[in-house]
């Protein structure tokens, strides 16, 4: 385990862990942290001693999302970056991924939410998909998938106007399955979800997971790969440009 590192993978007891470990920038997401990600849902994924893949931040912050400073000097322009990998990996998982979220979730910290088998959420947690007002579309496959989690207007909702909201929002909208009050209580159910998954026949998990998820899975594919394109092309934009100028410059 590489403690210093901004993502810290761990494997134990069956549990793969992915914790985003950038706490001072709110664990915003360097093309670096996604390689990791990557490399690290793939790693789990060949592992066969894993069972759950566990992707948990700090308890200030879950993700800030993209880091806005690495769009501008590092855009993911190319169709192998670090990002579209990390995309991939978490819709072409063969394993169950869980989630915990404490604080700010915000773009991508919330759209790997619907990738994601089972996620739990406490009161500290802030959701938020701030796309349109930075200039750019969603990702993720986050206007299929939103949509079919949470219903259209919801959706619209979140997606459009990049309303904030939070754990009992998410809940009472079907995008995660818990709301709890405190990190610990988040923390207590994670645990509670890896000894039970970890009990039971792997083989089973797998067969059920591909057929809850068949339906989609060539669609939500395909969706990823068309809002890329667009994501590519708008931020390049000068709405996308000035927005993340703006958001460096705030005082
Ligand atoms: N990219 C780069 N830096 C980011 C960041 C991001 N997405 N999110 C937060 N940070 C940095 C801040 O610039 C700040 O750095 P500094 O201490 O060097 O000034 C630090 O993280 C703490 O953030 P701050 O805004 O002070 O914390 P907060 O608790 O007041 O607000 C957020 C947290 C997440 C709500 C707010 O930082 C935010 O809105 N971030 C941008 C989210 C975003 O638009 N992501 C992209 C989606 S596509």
């Amino acid at each position: 385990m590489n403690q210093q590192a901004h993502i810290v993978a761990e494997n134990k007891e069956g549990v793969f862990t992915l914790t985003f470990n950038r706490v001072d920038k709110k664990n915003a997401i360097t093309a670096e942290m996604y390689q990791l990600l990557a490399d690290g849902m793939m790693q789990a994924n060949q592992d066969e001693s894993v069972k759950i893949i566990k992707i948990v931040g700090s308890e200030n912050a879950f993700c800030a999302g993209n880091d806005l400073v690495d769009f501008l000097e590092n855009p993911p322009n190319e169709s192998d970056s670090p990002v579209w990998q990390f995309l991939a990996a978490l819709c072409d998982s063969e394993k169950p991924i869980i989630a915990g979220v404490n604080g700010p979730a915000v773009g991508i910290g919330t759209t790997l939410l619907l990738h994601c088998d089972l996620v739990v959420a406490s009161s500290t947690a802030i959701f938020a998909m701030p796309f349109v007002s930075l200039g750019l579309c969603p990702e993720a496959a986050s206007s299929l998938l939103l949509p079919q989690q949470v219903g259209l207007k919801k959706a619209s909702e979140w997606l459009l106007l990049g309303s904030r909201f939070d754990a009992q929002q998410a809940n009472e909208a079907g995008l995660i399955n818990y709301a709890v009050d405190t990190p610990e209580d988040v923390d207590a159910m994670l645990d509670k979800w890896c000894q039970q998954l970890c009990k039971l026949p792997a083989e089973s998990i797998s067969v059920t997971r591909k057929f809850l998820r068949s339906q989609d899975l060539s669609a939500v594919k395909n969706r990823m790969q068309e809002e890329g394109d667009e994501f590519k092309r708008l931020l390049k934009s000068d709405a996308a440009q000035s927005a993340f100028q703006a958001f460096l410059k705030r005082s």
